[in-house]
């Protein structure tokens, strides 16, 4: 049965007794409020280990100073229930005051630069060094030997597997693809800020990123050109592009006419939620 803890100390006594027993742990950290691609990383997680650890811990290091950290969805036992319900071991659901006993502005900064400065690092300039600093320490706290990650977030998962490799930290790092609607529509907790009319023109952005990366199969590279006209689609489609760019899969760089391992990502408000979303184009 799945068993809740609060502290770190609980977290690191019941993972040091599967430890000492011999047990892989595979950990999934996530903000709750939890949909059925949260659920999916935790059955990845299950196949990995014989001993699955959630976290759900609303990181207020990673929200900037007028985004929606207040109001983002708190749904904890709900989220309990359906984790039990796929067969998690543990879940970790600290208090604020367990993570940052110190106020946020005096507490030790996990930055992995350059990959944090493009992308979604333009217009969030601290949301990476908050995602890698919670997560350095939640990999502190549980030791786990593998951790889970939704590609949705791939600009995250490349950091997260960067920070990992610079810092020497003893875990495999394991993404596992989008899940998304039947419509195209990526699962993300701020779906749920989407009105009914704007649930109906959301899935333009998934569309979008296809008709880009069918675009480059047929052998057009003028980058810059696809992007602008991505954008203007998106507009048309009744979002604000944050910004729409091909890049290279794993560096993030800007890709030459010589790469073939590329990624669109794309990132776009419509009315109150900031949706994003990546496609892989891999070029032959
Ligand atoms: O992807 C998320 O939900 C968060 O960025 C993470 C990795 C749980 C860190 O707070």
């Amino acid at each position: 049965m799945q068993k809740t803890v609060h502290s770190i100390a609980e977290l690191r006594a019941r993972i040091a007794a599967w430890k000492q027993a011999g047990e892989r742990v595979a950990f999934v950290p996530t903000m709750g409020n939890l949909h059925r691609g949260h659920l999916h990383l935790v059955e990845r997680a299950r196949e990995l280990a014989p001993r699955t650890v959630a976290s759900i811990f609303v990181n207020p290091m990673q929200f900037g100073a007028n985004e929606d950290y207040a109001g983002y969805p708190r749904t904890l036992e709900d989220d309990s229930r359906q984790l039990e319900a796929i067969g998690l071991d543990l879940l970790f659901a600290p208090k604020l005051t367990e993570i940052y006993p110190r106020p946020l502005a005096d507490m030790t900064q996990v930055t992995v630069p350059e990959l944090s400065a493009v992308l979604c690092g333009v217009s969030r300039p601290v949301h990476f060094s908050g995602v890698t600093t919670i997560v350095a320490k939640l990999f502190n706290m549980a030791q786990p030997d593998v951790a889970v990650f939704g590609e949705k977030d791939w600009q995250q998962l490349v950091i997260i597997r960067r920070m990992v490799a610079d810092l020497d930290f003893p875990v495999e790092i394991v993404g596992v693809p989008t899940v998304r609607e039947p419509d195209g529509l990526a699962l993300s907790s701020r779906n749920g800020y989407l009105s009914a009319e704007e649930r109906a023109m959301a899935p333009a952005l998934y569309a979008t990123l296809r008709a880009t990366a069918g675009r480059l199969r047929t052998g057009e590279r003028d980058y810059a050109a696809l992007e602008a006209e991505a954008k203007t689609r998106l507009e048309a489609a009744g979002f604000r592009p944050d910004y729409f760019e091909i890049r290279c899969s794993d560096s993030l760089r800007q890709p030459t006419s010589a790469d073939v391992d590329l990624r669109i990502f794309a990132a776009a408000w419509l009315g109150r939620a900031r949706l994003i979303d990546n496609l892989a184009v891999v070029l032959d």
